[in-house]
């Protein structure tokens, strides 16, 4: 167990480049195993999540590396289609090796994964597109299992907008016979990323970036190398840590066409930036928030991976704002933790909330409860005046590479501490 104990109110200043993507990341790991061979795949956030990935296709058979930022991946020897449960119940992003197993091996058990706490998440879109391409699912109460007599390519229509849905479509798409069409594709960056590698791998997809895509399936695909985009989310919560703090930080590796919501939500919010260069944002005047309603919702709408993080920088602007949360209905928690710093935070349901600022914040012992939510926690303790310290840091590490580290680069004073 890790903890953080922050000690505020700082000023961040100076310079930091955003990480890869962490959910661009998981399904192009996960795509490996569409071909065997080998892969080099860079800009790697050095992550749990992906440790834990790598970790799985290891026991699968594959044999992984992963070191500044790049790993290396041999999918040949895979020769199980059956992924160590406890380790899929570890990790949410599990959930992406249904497709590619299925695709490779005709076959894949998998068991019901975890993650995070923010809601109900079904899968039942994944489990319909499998299917609809062909595989049966064989009775199992703990897990998923497919079969298939070779994929076959299919008119799809995802039900419900999902990011993972719509990756697992994707790859069991890529090998099977035919022509797949799918409706209500998620449009996000990493699903845009994926589509990328894949057609790297030699896949025939058409419509990328658009909610209906086309995908021929190709008799084989072979290994290739790539490298991941920057993290959106990221990006975003470094954005909001420099403007939260009042500070000045230059942030590379901010890719405007991936922002453009949440670029809007700045200016709603009258933070002043400017791009010094093509993909580098300079948060430059944030001494001035008005308050602003978020409404969270799928690409292109504004992401709910950040409506937590700018849930702190509202209870730092002049007025009410209200959050709708759209996507997911456990992701307001964090405004009770924000309450016990001295915020004015009123959840309505499990879906709504207002916040009226400015109220200062005082430093107190708070508990992430997921990613976001820990990564919101830690924006708000360094603003707090005080010590705070943020139990279960280690649900942060789960998505940020050494986000510690990097903030105090920039002027915070973290400290981690490792509890027996
Ligand atoms: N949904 C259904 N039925 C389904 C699938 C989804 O009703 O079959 C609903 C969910 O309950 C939710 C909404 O659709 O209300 C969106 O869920 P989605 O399936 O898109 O989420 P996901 O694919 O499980 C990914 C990211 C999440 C991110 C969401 C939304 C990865 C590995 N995870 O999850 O990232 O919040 O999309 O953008 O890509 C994070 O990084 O912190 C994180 C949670």
């Amino acid at each position: 167990m890790e903890k953080f104990i922050i000690e505020g109110p700082c000023v961040l200043k100076g310079d930091l480049k955003v990480s890869g993507s962490k959910n661009a990341a998981l399904p192009i790991i996960a795509a490996t195993i569409l071909a065997k061979g080998k892969y080099q795949i860079s800009n790697i956030p050095m992550i749990l999540d992906i440790e834990n990935m790598l970790s799985i296709l290891d026991d699968l058979g594959a044999r992984t590396t992963l070191k500044n930022n790049i790993c290396t991946i041999d999918t040949t020897d895979i020769n199980s289609f059956e992924p160590d449960a406890r380790k899929v119940r570890n990790i949410r992003a599990s959930i992406l090796l249904l497709g590619p197993l299925l695709a490779r091996f005709n076959e894949v058990v998998l068991d019901q994964p975890g993650g995070c706490f923010i809601g109900a998440r079904p899968v039942s879109t994944h489990l319909a597109a499998l299917i609809d391409l062909g595989a049966k699912q064989i009775e199992s109460p703990d897990s998923y299992h497919f079969r298939a007599t070779g994929l076959l390519g299919a008119k799809i229509k995802i039900e419900k907008f999902s990011v993972t849905g719509t990756e697992n479509t994707i790859m069991a798409a890529v090998l099977a016979k035919g022509t797949t069409e799918i409706q209500n594709a998620a449009t996000e960056p990493h699903v845009i990323d994926l589509c990328n590698f894949l057609i790297k791998m030699g896949a025939n997809i058409s419509g990328i970036g658009t909610h209906n895509l086309t995908i021929q399936g190709v008799q084989a695909l072979s290994s290739a190398d790539y490298k991941i985009i920057p993290d959106q989310i990221e990006a975003g919560t470094f954005v909001i840590a420099a403007a939260a703090t009042k500070g000045q930080v230059k942030i590379s590796g901010f890719i405007k066409e991936h922002q453009k919501s949440f670029l809007q939500k700045l200016d709603d919010i009258n933070i002043e930036y400017s791009f010094p260069e093509e993909d580098v944002i300079e948060i430059t005047d944030a001494t001035n928030l008005r308050a602003t309603n978020i409404v969270t919702g799928v690409s292109p709408g504004f992401p709910t991976d950040l409506q937590a993080p700018f849930g702190v920088l509202i209870t730092q602007a002049r007025g009410t704002s209200t959050i709708n949360e759209t996507v997911f209905e456990g992701r307001l928690s964090y405004l009770k933790e924000l309450n016990k710093m001295g915020a004015n935070c009123v959840i309505d349901n499990d879906h709504e909330a207002s916040v009226t600022g400015p109220t200062p914040l005082t430093g107190t012992t708070i508990e992430s409860f997921d990613l976001r939510a820990g990564a919101t926690l830690l924006i708000a303790s360094l603003i707090a005046k005080g010590e705070s310290t943020i139990e279960k840091a280690e649900r942060i590490d789960r998505g940020y590479e050494k986000i510690d580290e990097r903030l105090n680069a920039l002027g915070a004073k973290i400290r981690r501490v490792t509890a027996e």
